[in-house]
Parts: structure tokens; sequence; C-alpha cells
């Protein structure tokens, strides 16, 4: 599902974020991605979803080589991905029920499909009372709980999931692996990019992926 061959990643010449990475993750895969603030958990997720290009080398998700990507193909890719973003990424001005249901009206989904998939999700992650509120006056869990519905909502192939329980009590974060690994049954890979480790306990089948200097490296335990 997504290789990475020889990458290496500078935002400034010879400063390496990442250098020479060569992995696989299979399709259907369960990751965690570990290391501490500043290693390279976003730059490793944005380059699979093509937000950051590679300096070097090639990556490969879901058949399309990303490099070399035209930008009008660029939303077949993304529809395949859903991404829980370290920033949340909503939009403010909109309600919670619009912006879980976005992604769903620009994939054509019809209108009860709609409404009965965000009702469930709002279920799921405790949100039914803040459906019609906007955005702007959640508070920040609240808010990282709407990003995870958002991501959730199309039931994606590949799920990357970017410290997505930074601002979430102990009891809602395993609610929110308990969601991923539902989602990882239907056949879907999941990647989740944190510096809490003790998340991946909630998962014994996962393949950790230690991030390092530059490096990741698989944990074997
Ligand atoms: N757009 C950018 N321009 C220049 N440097 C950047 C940019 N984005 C990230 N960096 C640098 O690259 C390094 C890795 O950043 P990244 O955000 O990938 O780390 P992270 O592991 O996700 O950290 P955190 O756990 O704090 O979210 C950091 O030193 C950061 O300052
Ligand atoms: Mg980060």
């Amino acid at each position: 599902m997504i290789q990475f061959i020889h990458v290496y990643k500078a935002y400034s010449p010879g400063y390496y974020v990442l250098m020479d990475l060569n992995l696989h993750i299979r399709k259907g895969e369960f990751v965690f991605l570990i290391g501490p603030s500043g290693v390279g958990k976003t730059t490793f997720l944005k380059l699979i979803y093509r937000e950051e290009l590679p300096t070097k080398g090639e990556i490969l998700v879901s058949g399309f080589n990303v490099r070399v990507l035209p930008n009008h193909r660029l939303p077949l890719l993304r529809r395949k991905i859903g991404i829980v973003f370290q920033d949340f990424k909503l939009l403010p001005y909109l309600s919670v029920f619009d912006n879980i249901a976005l992604v769903l009206q620009i994939l054509g989904y019809p209108y009860t499909y709609i409404k009965q998939r965000v009702c469930e999700l709002s279920e799921q992650l405790d949100l039914k009372e803040k459906l019609k509120t906007k955005v702007s006056n959640l508070s920040t869990g609240e808010k990282q709980r709407v990003a995870i519905a958002r991501a959730l909502a199309h039931q994606p192939p590949l799920l990357l999931a970017d410290e997505p329980t930074s601002n979430l009590d102990a009891k809602r974060s395993i609610q929110t692996i308990d969601l991923f690994k539902e989602l990882n049954k239907l056949g879907s890979t999941v990647i989740v990019a944190t510096h809490n480790r003790d998340l991946a306990n909630f998962v014994p089948s996962a393949r950790m992926l230690e991030i390092g200097k530059g490096k990741i490296k698989a944990k074997i335990s």
C-alpha cells in the first residue's frame, strides 16, 4: 500500500529531517509511528498525502508514485485517504454536522446516507449534542473529535492520524483507538503518529515504527 524507497526530506539544504527511509506498509496494517516532538512524524505523513515532496527518493501510495503525480490527479489519491490533522484544519464557521459531512458531500453520497453516517459518528464520539454548534465555539478536545469523525466519515482505505488523542481524556482516547480498530477490521490501513507510546498498548497486533535521528526502524518486541 505504501512504499518509501531511499527517501530523503530536507526543508533547507543539508538539514535532513528524514534520511534514506526504506519501508513498506502493507494493506490492512495498523501502524504506530512513534517518536519525540520535532523528529519528523508529521513530515512523514505529509509525504504520504503529497502535502510535501521528497527531496530525493520515491514514494508509492496505493499505486500512485506521489513524486510525479500531476496536480490534477491528486484528488484521486486524496479521496482514498482520511486525515486527522495535528492542527485539525476544520472550517471554523461551519457547524459540526457540516464539517463531518463535507467529504461525503464532495464524494456525492446521498443526503439520507450522509445524515445517517454523521449521526452514527457523532454518537460514537460524543458529539450528538453539538451537531448544530459552530466549530469555532467548541473546546479543543471537541474540535479534535470532530476532526476524527471527519476523517472516518467515508471509511477511507488509508487513515493517517497525527497525534489524534493529544487533547482527549483517557476514556475518549481509548474510544478513538477502538474506532480506528473497527476501520482497520474492514480492511483499511491505519497509521497513527504519536509521541504517546502507551496508545499502542490498546492495539497488541499493531506494528511499531520508531522514528528518530532521520531514520525509522521497526521495533521488535
Ligand atoms: N515547513 C517547514 N519548513 C521548515 N522546517 C520544517 C517545516 N515543517 C517542519 N519542519 C521542521 O522539521 C522537523 C520535523 O517536524 P515535524 O513537524 O515533522 O515533527 P513532528 O515529529 O511531527 O513533531 P511534533 O511531535 O512536535 O508534532 C522539525 O525540526 C521542524 O521544525
Ligand atoms: Mg507533528
